[in-house]
């Protein structure tokens, strides 16, 4: 993870470093660093924790270059420290690195027999002496073209030179890097978002290039070392801030926006005159499609199980799903009839690229569900379908998995129509309720403010929680648990409800909170039944249903009544509860609700 920044300018850079980095701090933040080049010679200044540590250094102690580079750090090699914190530097050169450099044991034992002394225990450092003794006997380009042919695994560099006191300089392999254009000075980061505020003119670095940036201009390479050229792109102005606005934290205000993330969402692809879903020349003939295969993370690998059951309902077409890192080293057969699916808030997941890029090479036809359009994922993939959720910057995924799993929605639908295997009917009929959803998300949402605060408190003495349901309810299941374990720090398990039997039932005991995810749909009885055995066990229900007139039972502690909906919009609406049970109980513990403990917005590394 980590995100970096670069500045080359006629003005001093330290401000709008700290300014980029405080953006980029949703990519790591267990400590931060600059480097500038002052009086001729490299200027580095580090710290453990939040970007706010080093500002106050910076204030105490101001770095006036008119160069600099800087790094948010979540720690892969090396405790969380100030000296295993980014820049790493020699008297010659100074090096910001997101990424993992696999060889870095090898490279590091050579480096110390011609006497370099490390001082962190990081990767990066190798990147640092490499660079300085290549320098001793080749030039800037040659010498980085040589660093980098050393290295094995991903990297996504900002490099500052004592002896270039003009440039900088950035390369990458794996991880994303983005260069911006401004007036009089030129920029590098991790991403558009932490260049946002100076420019919306980027050009994306690919696998292999490298850049020269100085405050006038930009040299770009490629993986032969020749020169080439880059597209300029204008980025739109999001029509989302990326601003918190009154709310406390990013999380609560992506949480309460969901009703608009739906509603932006079906306004992009639901044709509103004609009752007819628009995909934008979808290159993939659904008449052909053998096989869909959904492939994500965390949140993103949730939204796929929804989808599975989606696509089994409408279409007749059989689904896998797989996790990202497990899918990119399965040894399986792709095949060019099959349709493969990325799904990625951010589209820089490592392990969802690694296996887009493994589709790639075997060329076979891809599409990413996303919602950075910018990003790695998107670019690589044959089709993009974008979420249109805007910035999510909390680290817990809320509203881009209402937008993932819309997307999802709507495309099973589609496929469905063109392959026939729902009726015009029934289509319009699908597409009228799809319509009626951001209405329902905000009655949920208005609804579950009230109660969830004293929910929240039965959590925090327990031992533990359970999340239970089944069919569409059981990876919404697998997200409560998800959100509660990130956002607060205790443990919580999602469950099939009919798995309870074999073997997670043993846990259930007096007081232990477990959440019963019952919509009125074809498992409601079994479900209930389900809930009954945890009753008489102990466990404290709480049961969120839309189908109270046949509960029976006066042991449930608390029932949260969802609104009336179509059975396959019942995901959309139990997540709600689940995402604003994790929030308060997280609240009530003091946690960092935007930034969870080892955790990072971002995953670019494996
Ligand atoms: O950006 P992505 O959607 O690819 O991220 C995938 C996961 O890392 C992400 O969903 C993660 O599980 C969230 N922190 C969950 O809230």
């Amino acid at each position: 993870m980590c995100g970096i920044i670069g500045i080359a300018s006629n003005k001093s850079v330290t401000s709008n470093i700290i300014n980029s980095l405080k953006k980029l701090e949703y990519r790591g933040y267990d400590s931060a660093g600059i480097a500038t080049i002052v009086n001729g010679n490299i200027d580095e200044k580090k710290c453990t924790g939040r970007v706010d540590n080093l500002e106050k250094i910076l204030f105490k102690n101001p770095s006036k270059g008119l160069l600099g580079i800087g790094h948010v750090r979540w720690a892969t090699h090396g405790i969380p420290s100030q000296v295993n914190a980014h820049p790493h530097s020699s008297e010659e050169v100074s090096v910001v690195h997101n990424g993992i450099i696999e060889n870095s044991n090898e490279l590091k034992k050579k480096l110390e027999q011609s006497g370099y002394k490390f001082k962190s225990q990081t990767d990066t450092e190798v990147i640092t002496f490499l660079l300085t003794d290549f320098l001793k006997e080749f030039d800037l380009v040659e010498a980085i073209n040589k660093t980098l042919k050393t290295l094995n695994g991903s990297f996504a560099l900002g490099i500052l030179f004592k002896k270039y006191d003009n440039i900088v300089v950035g390369a990458r392999r794996g991880s994303p890097l983005a260069v911006g254009y401004g007036p009089q000075e030129n920029y590098l980061g991790s991403d558009s978002y932490a260049l946002k505020s100076m420019t919306n003119k980027i050009t994306y670095l690919e696998d292999g290039e490298v850049c020269i940036i100085s405050n006038n201009k930009v040299d770009f390479y490629n993986s032969k070392n020749i020169k080439i050229n880059k597209k300029i792109l204008t980025l739109s102005n999001d029509k989302y801030t990326a601003e918190k606005g009154d709310y406390k934290d990013f999380m609560s205000k992506e949480i309460n926006e969901q009703n608009i993330t739906a509603k932006n969402c079906v306004k992009e692809y639901v044709d509103q005159l004609r009752k007819d879903i628009n995909l934008y020349n979808f290159p993939i003939q659904p008449k052909d499609i053998q096989k869909i295969i959904l492939i994500g993370c965390g949140t993103a690998y949730h939204s796929c199980i929804t989808a599975k059951y989606w696509f089994e309902e409408l279409t007749n077409i059989p689904i896998e799903i797989d996790i990202a890192s497990e899918f990119r080293y399965r040894k399986i057969k792709l095949s060019k009839k099959n349709l493969y699916i990325f799904v990625s808030q951010s589209g820089e997941t490592a392990d969802t690229f690694a296996a887009l890029d493994l589709c790639k090479k075997n060329k076979v036809k891809t599409c990413s569900v996303v919602n950075a359009v910018e990003s790695s994922i998107a670019r690589s993939s044959d089709f993009v379908l974008p979420i249109h959720a805007g910035p999510e910057i909390g680290v817990a995924s809320t509203k881009a998995f209402i937008g993932q799993m819309l997307v999802l929605y709507i495309l099973a639908i589609k496929i469905s129509q063109i392959r026939k295997e729902i009726s015009e009917t029934e289509y319009e009929k699908k597409i009228i309720d799809l319509k009626k959803l951001p209405d329902l998300i905000k009655k949920t949402l208005n609804y579950c403010q009230n109660n969830i605060p004293t929910i929240a408190k039965d959590f925090l003495k327990a031992k533990g929680s359970m999340f239970l349901g089944r069919g569409l309810s059981f990876p919404i299941a697998l997200e409560g648990a998800l959100k509660l374990k990130e956002l607060s720090y205790l443990h919580a398990e999602g469950y099939p409800a009919g798995e309870m039997k074999h073997g997670p039932l043993a846990l259930i005991e007096e007081g232990l909170p477990v959440v019963i995810l019952a919509p009125k749909d074809r498992y409601f009885e079994k479900t209930i039944s389900n809930m009954q055995e945890v009753i008489a066990r102990g466990g404290k229900v709480i049961l969120i249903t839309n189908e109270t007139k046949k509960i029976i039972s006066e042991n449930i502690r608390f029932t949260l009544e969802m609104p009336e909906s179509n059975e396959n919009l019942t995901p959309f609406l139990m997540t709600i509860p689940l995402q604003l049970l994790a929030y308060h109980v997280a609240l009530l513990k003091n946690c960092d609700i935007d930034k969870p403990r080892n955790l990072a917005k971002s995953v670019t590394v494996e």
